[in-house]
């Protein structure tokens, strides 16, 4: 998919308001896999989704954008909170998106997509549009990588992390 300077520009302001946001900046308090926390790795998949986006010519560019930096806006940490422990897997995409919904102003496609995006974990909540399906598959690439990271050098990995999130486009 081509996309003209000002949709590339358009893109890059939704996603630098986000980034910059301050319910945003609370993800980086979650702990997530191996240097990364909730938001580093929600901006690493808002990225690769649009990458993708854009190489396979799929899908509506902002409701990826959206739902992607969104996907885990569940704002607890269940490392720290042993009630939300046992229930994680399955109940985070809709706590994220009833947070989304309440702080966002945001449309239903971007909805579903935050609540199907642990397909197949969640076996029933199938992701029916291509931008759904778009974010799952990054979520899933984007967390190998970080789990196949060492635990070795945190701090400085998430200083790296930190650089590449910092815009949408390259
Ligand atoms: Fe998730
Ligand atoms: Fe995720």
């Amino acid at each position: 998919m081509k996309i003209n300077e000002e949709q590339r520009q358009q893109l890059e302001s939704i996603y630098s308001s986000f980034l910059n946001d301050e319910k945003i900046l609370k993800m980086k308090e979650i702990t997530m896999h191996r240097g990364s926390n909730c938001y580093i790795h929600s901006f690493k998949v808002a990225k690769l989704a649009i990458k993708r986006a854009l190489r396979h010519n799929k899908g509506d560019l902002a409701t990826i954008l959206l739902a992607s930096i969104l996907h885990d806006y569940y704002l607890y940490d269940w490392r720290q909170d042993r009630s939300k422990m046992k229930h994680h897997l399955s109940e985070h995409p809709f706590v994220a998106a009833q947070n989304a919904e309440r702080d966002f102003d945001i449309l239903e496609p971007v909805k579903k997509a935050i609540q199907t995006h642990m397909w197949p974990v969640n076996f029933s909540d199938f992701p029916k549009t291509k931008e759904a399906r778009i974010i799952v598959n990054a979520d899933k690439t984007i967390y190998f990588k970080e789990i196949a990271c060492s635990k070795r050098h945190k701090a400085k990995r998430e200083q790296k992390y930190l650089k590449q999130i910092n815009k949408l486009f390259d």
